[in-house]
C-alpha cells in the first residue's frame, strides 16, 4: 500500500499555477525524488504535503488517513503531522547547544524527560554528533550544522522525511558524504522520503524512484535507471545527464538534412537513425538526441559516421571532451583519457551508439 498519496493535486497562486494535477504514490520505506528546475513547483509540492501551504485542488493521505482536502474543507496542521524535515537553509538555533538543538521539538510535544533524553542522544549517536552536544551549532561546520537539522527530524521517529534542498549549501565532497549517511539514517529508521532537488546526480545517486517535473507538471516518475535510459521526452533527456541535439529535417529524398544547412552534402549517414523511424514530410524538422558519453570516434573516410571537426578539446582529469562541429550545429562527445582521439581542428566522423529520436 502505498504511504503518501497525492491525488489530483494543484496549487495556484493568483495567475500561477505552480503544481497541476499532480498524482503521486510514495511506497513505505521508499526514498521517492523530485526532479526540476528552478520555479517548476517542488518545495510548493513539499509544503502541501508538511501542511505549511493549503492545496488549490486535490487531496492529499498518509495511508489511509485524509490529511488535505480543500473540497471536503479538511486540514491537518502540520505539527500533527509528525513528519521530519528539513531545509536548504542550516535552520538551527545558534543560542541552543547542538543537544537542546535536538531536543526542542520534543519539549514542544511536551514528551516525559527521561523519554526526550533517549531520543535525543538516539538522534545525536546516529548522526556522529554526541561529542558536540554541549557546544553551540555556531562552532560546527556547514556539514555538522546539516547534521543537526537531520538530528531534529530524526528524534521525532517520523514515518515520513520531507527533505527540500539539505546538501545543496555544502561542497561537493561533504554532499556526497552526506547523501550516503541519509541513505543509512533510513536504513536504521525505516522512514519513507520525498526529497526535492534540482541536482540530477543526488536524486540518482539516493532515489528508489524519481519525478521529474517541468512548470508544475509531471514528465516522467520512474526508476533512476529508466529515466536515464528510456526519457519520456526531450526535456526529461536534456536534465538527466549531459545531453546533444541534432537539428535535422527530411529532405525531398526522404533523406535526414541538417537544419541550417541547404544542399545534398549536408544529408547524414541514414544508419544513425533508430530503425523504427518513420519519414516524415519534406522539411518537418526533428532532434537526434544523444549522449556524449555514448559516441564513438570512428574512420572518416569510411563514410560510416557523422562527419564534424574538432573545435575545442579539454582534459577533464579521467575524461576528454570534445565539441565537434556538425556544419553549423555543435556536439559533445566525452571519451576516458586514454582513449585516442582526434586532435582540434581535425576532421572526425562520429557513431551515435544509442540515438534518441524526438519530434522537434
Ligand atoms: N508564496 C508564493 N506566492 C506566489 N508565488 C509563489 C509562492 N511560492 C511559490 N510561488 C511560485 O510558484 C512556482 C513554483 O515555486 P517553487 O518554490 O515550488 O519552485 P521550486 O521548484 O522549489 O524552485 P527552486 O528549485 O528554485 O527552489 C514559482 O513560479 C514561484 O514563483
Ligand atoms: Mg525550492
Amino acid at each position: 500500500m502505498s504511504h503518501v498519496r497525492l491525488v489530483s493535486v494543484t496549487k495556484r497562486f493568483g495567475d500561477v499555477t505552480a503544481v497541476n494535477g499532480l498524482n503521486l504514490e510514495i511506497g513505505k520505506g521508499e526514498c521517492f525524488s523530485m526532479l526540476g528546475p528552478s520555479g517548476c513547483g517542488k518545495t510548493t509540492t513539499l509544503r502541501m504535503v508538511a501542511g505549511f501551504e493549503d492545496l488549490s485542488e486535490g487531496e492529499v493521505y498518509v495511508g489511509d488517513r485524509l490529511i488535505s482536502s480543500p473540497a471536503k474543507n479538511y486540514y491537518l496542521p502540520p505539527e500533527k503531522r509528525d513528519f521530519g524535515m528539513v531545509f536548504q537553509a542550516f535552520a538551527v538555533w545558534p543560542h541552543l547547544s547542538v543537544y537542546e538543538n535536538v531536543a526542542f521539538p520534543l519539549r514542544i510535544r511536551k514528551l516525559p524527560a527521561a523519554e526526550i533524553e533517549k531520543r535525543t542522544k538516539d538522534a545525536l549517536a546516529s548522526t556522529n554528533l554526541l561529542p558536540a552536544a554541549n557546544d553551540s551549532p555556531d562552532n560546527l561546520s556547514g556539514g555538522g550544522k546539516q547534521r543537526v537539522a537531520l538530528a531534529r527530524a530524526l528524534a521525532i521517529n517520523p514515518d515520513v522525511m520531507l527533505l527540500d534542498e539539505p546538501l545543496s549549501s555544502l561542497d561537493p565532497h561533504l554532499r556526497e558524504e552526506m547523501r550516503f549517511e541519509i541513505k543509512d539514517l533510513q536504513r536504521q529508521y525505516g522512514f519513507s522520503i520525498l526529497y526535492v532537488t534540482h541536482d540530477q546526480a543526488e536524486a540518482m545517486a539516493l532515489s528508489d524512484r524519481i519525478l521529474v517535473m517541468k512548470l508544475g507538471v509531471v514528465q516522467q516518475i520512474d526508476t533512476p535507471l529508466n529515466v536515464y535510459n528510456k526519457p519520456a521526452n526531450k526535456f526529461v533527456f536534456s536534465f538527466i545527464g549531459l545531453s546533444n541535439f541534432l537539428e535535422l529535417a527530411w529532405n525531398e529524398n526522404g533523406e535526414p538534412v541538417l537544419s541550417g544547412e541547404s544542399g545534398s552534402s549536408h544529408t547524414i549517414p541514414s544508419g544513425l537513425l533508430p530503425s523504427d523511424v518513420a519519414r516524415g514530410a519534406v522539411g518537418t524538422p526533428f532532434s537526434l538526441a544523444s549522449r556524449p558519453s555514448e559516441i564513438d570516434f570512428v574512420s572518416a573516410e569510411s563514410g560510416e559516421g557523422l562527419k564534424g571537426v574538432v573545435s575545442r578539446k579539454s582534459f577533464l582529469g579521467e575524461i576528454i571532451d570534445y565539441q565537434i562541429k556538425i556544419g553549423v550545429q555543435e556536439m559533445r562527445v566525452q571519451k576516458g583519457r586514454r582513449a585516442p582521439g582526434p586532435e582540434v581542428g581535425e576532421t572526425c566522423a562520429l557513431r551515435l551508439l544509442r540515438p534518441f529520436f524526438y519530434s522537434a
